[in-house]
């Protein structure tokens, strides 16, 4: 089975988000190259995924971090965030490139799903910048709808320039 390998766990230690934080590193400065400068995507895993960045969201922010391993090996993460009100926010969704296309994002969005309707939520929602065409064909097929775009200012001169894409459980 395609799939036979692939488990997904909650970061319980910090050592875990310490893994992480370094695959991160190494994603995004593949991944975000061309969408945007090298100086921002420094700056924003710093600000975002840098071990000590991840180690205040999980204890004083509500974030949860989940790992996913292929045969025991780190190869992508996700992070979620329970928010007041009825949207849950998925906060980061990233894959090592060479895990990417084989369906793995759909098994991740399926616990993202579990995890919302566990928290009672009525809708998943992210941000997703808007010249990253993959994700949003991606989110696309799972069945997000684009619901907003927002341009968020990070400091230091940068700004994020997203499209806000919501999945709702019950579609009206
Ligand atoms: C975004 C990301 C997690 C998606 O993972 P992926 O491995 O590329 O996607 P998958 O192969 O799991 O595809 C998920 C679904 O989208 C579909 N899909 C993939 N590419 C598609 C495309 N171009 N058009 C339409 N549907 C597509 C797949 O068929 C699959 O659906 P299925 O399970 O029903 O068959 C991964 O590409 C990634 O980590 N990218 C770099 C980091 C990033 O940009 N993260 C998002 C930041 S917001």
């Amino acid at each position: 089975m395609k799939f036979m390998n692939i488990e997904i766990s909650k970061a319980e230690s910090l050592r875990e988000l310490s893994e992480i934080a370094q695959l991160a590193e190494k994603i995004w400065h593949e991944c975000f190259v061309g969408i945007i400068s090298v100086g921002q995507i420094d700056y924003m895993v710093e600000k975002f995924q840098s071990f000590e960045a991840m180690k205040d969201q999980t204890e004083n922010q509500n974030y949860i971090y989940f790992r996913v391993l292929d045969k025991g090996e780190l190869c992508g993460y996700f992070a979620v965030k329970p928010e007041q009100g009825t949207r849950f926010f998925l906060s980061k969704l990233y894959l090592r490139q060479d895990r990417r296309g084989l369906g793995i994002a759909s098994l991740m969005m399926k616990k993202v799903f579990e995890t919302a309707k566990k928290f009672n939520k009525k809708s998943v929602y992210l941000t997703v910048n808007k010249h990253n065409d993959h994700a949003v064909e991606v989110y696309k097929k799972i069945g997000f709808e684009t619901v907003d775009s927002v341009v968020t200012d990070i400091g230091n001169g940068y700004v994020m320039d997203d499209f806000v894409m919501e999945y709702f459980f019950e579609k009206s």
